[in-house]
């Protein structure tokens, strides 16, 4: 992936500037408390947190060029000449109930969907620009409205990700990456963007159902400007006066902020910065935590990019999170005729055979009081306890690092806890018991034998 905003995060530059956005997004420094939610807000984000598993997501005329959704900036591609694409614009294979069953089997409980991502275009029918699906397309259908009705005949709660940076139309005021772009500054025009994105959100959270969240993405375009003001208050006060049960998040890599009820980590789990987004980001102890990670390296389709993770792979990533009391979002790119890449269908298949037997201890379950150890995680449900194991397979041969074999004795794992007491393990889908023993500051639990998946899960009592 190769756009400036990716490499540049980690230069001195755009730390500065992700300082800069925070303080400019807040008000004042970043500091600044949160606002004390009310018990609704409290209830639904621990419904929130509940669903643990979600699917992100990106489709839209990118799609066609098959080369990620920032081809449009990476191939400086002019804004009349990429529009030409929606002429083309056809999935002739689309069909949501398909795509929500899929989601589903995975063990999904959400679903966030791109409704309008950087290059500008809508995937719905909105009536604030004829640049959208059902007007400038031979589909002309609105995509949105057959995914919000497969998503709840499913039984997928819909969120929705809003892009607030537009490399499209002329109103928006270019920022940091649009001006790269081959744009006529001069019919920059704030109150008219914003009141076209205002009227957009009125749309997507009047004429779609419920929406479980609005995630938003793209602001840092404008972090290096000075004074530039997004008005988040008016705009989140928007969406909560329209459907006061929708939550907030904005991918903005800063910690959250005033009423944001979500926090997002970006292609990481929270605590870590592999990919050079959460440099600023202080783990919130007090909204629910999403990780969103894509399947291979691109979130739109890519034809080249076939470096995907194996599903395994995945699972420990759902499984991480988890333990770290983040949600998971799993990123797919449809391709533009509407099918889901089989790659990642293979993936998600494995994921839903691993969830059928092990989602009990993930859905509604917290990160667990014993943090993440060398050999796995835990989480936690009142009382319950689940020790995830988590396992890698080395030239054929499940290895942990974790587990030690102490004075050539069984296998055997160190829990530490201090001020609890642990009892009963047992093997959460054989109810196998495990020998359990007291160490000092903690417990030591002992295997049979030698972990054979890549999450062996143990359930134990908590006191
Ligand atoms: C980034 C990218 C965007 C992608 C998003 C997903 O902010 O700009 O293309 O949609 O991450 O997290």
């Amino acid at each position: 992936m190769t756009h400036p905003y990716r490499k540049g995060m980690k230069t001195k530059r755009t730390m500065a500037a992700a300082t800069l956005l925070l303080t400019m997004v807040s008000g004042t420094a970043m500091a600044q408390p949160m606002v004390v939610p009310d018990d609704n807000t409290r209830q639904l984000r621990e419904e929130f947190r509940n669903r643990k598993f979600g699917i992100f997501i990106h489709w839209g005329i990118y799609s066609m060029m098959a080369d990620g959704e920032w081809v449009m900036y990476n191939k400086r591609i002019n804004r009349d000449e990429y529009a030409q694409l929606a002429g083309g614009f056809c999935p002739s294979w689309f069909s949501a109930r398909e795509w929500a069953q899929i989601f589903k089997d995975a063990g999904a409980q959400y679903v966030t969907f791109t409704t309008r991502h950087h290059d500008g275009f809508s995937m719905w029918d909105t009536k604030a620009s004829d640049y959208n699906v059902a007007e400038a397309t031979p589909y002309g259908k609105d995509i949105l409205k057959s995914l919000s009705a497969a998503c709840a005949e499913h039984g997928l709660k819909l969120h929705l990700y809003y892009s607030h940076m537009d490399w499209y139309r002329t109103d928006y005021p270019t920022g940091s990456t649009s001006s790269d772009l081959p744009h006529d500054e001069s019919t920059a025009n704030w109150m008219s963007y914003y009141t076209f994105m205002n009227q957009q959100l009125t749309e997507l959270l009047t004429n779609y159902g419920p929406i479980g969240a609005i995630w938003f993405d793209g602001m840092w375009d404008h972090a290096e400007g000075t004074g530039f003001d997004w008005r988040l208050d008016e705009q989140y006060a928007l969406i909560k006066k329209l459907q006061p049960k929708c939550l907030i998040g904005n991918n903005h890599h800063g910690s959250p902020i005033d009423v944001e009820d979500i926090q997002l980590f970006e292609q990481d789990l929270p605590g870590d910065n592999t990919a050079g987004f959460s440099g600023k980001q202080q783990v919130s102890n007090q909204v629910p935590l999403e990780t969103c990670m894509t399947m291979n390296n691109s979130w739109g389709y890519n034809i080249t990019d076939t470096n995907y993770k194996s599903g395994d792979e995945v699972i420990r990533r759902l499984v991480q999170a988890a333990g770290r009391n983040a949600n998971f979002l799993l990123n797919v790119g449809p391709r533009p005729d509407g099918q889901l890449p089989p790659q990642a269908v293979k993936v998600l298949e494995h994921v839903g055979k691993f969830m059928d037997t092990h989602s009990r201890s993930i859905y509604n379950t917290r990160g667990g009081i014993v943090p993440p150890q060398d050999w796995g995680v835990t989480t936690q449900d009142g009382k319950t306890l689940y020790l995830h194991v988590l396992n890698k397979e080395k030239d054929g041969q499940v290895v942990n690092e974790g587990l030690h074999r102490i004075n050539g004795g069984p296998l055997s794992f160190f829990v530490p806890l201090k001020g609890h007491s642990l009892s009963n393990p047992t093997i959460l889908n054989t109810d196998e018991k495990l020998t359990i023993q007291a160490e000092n500051g903690g417990y030591r639990i002992f295997l049979p034998k030698r972990p054979n998946s890549v999450d062996l899960v143990i359930k134990a009592r908590l006191d």
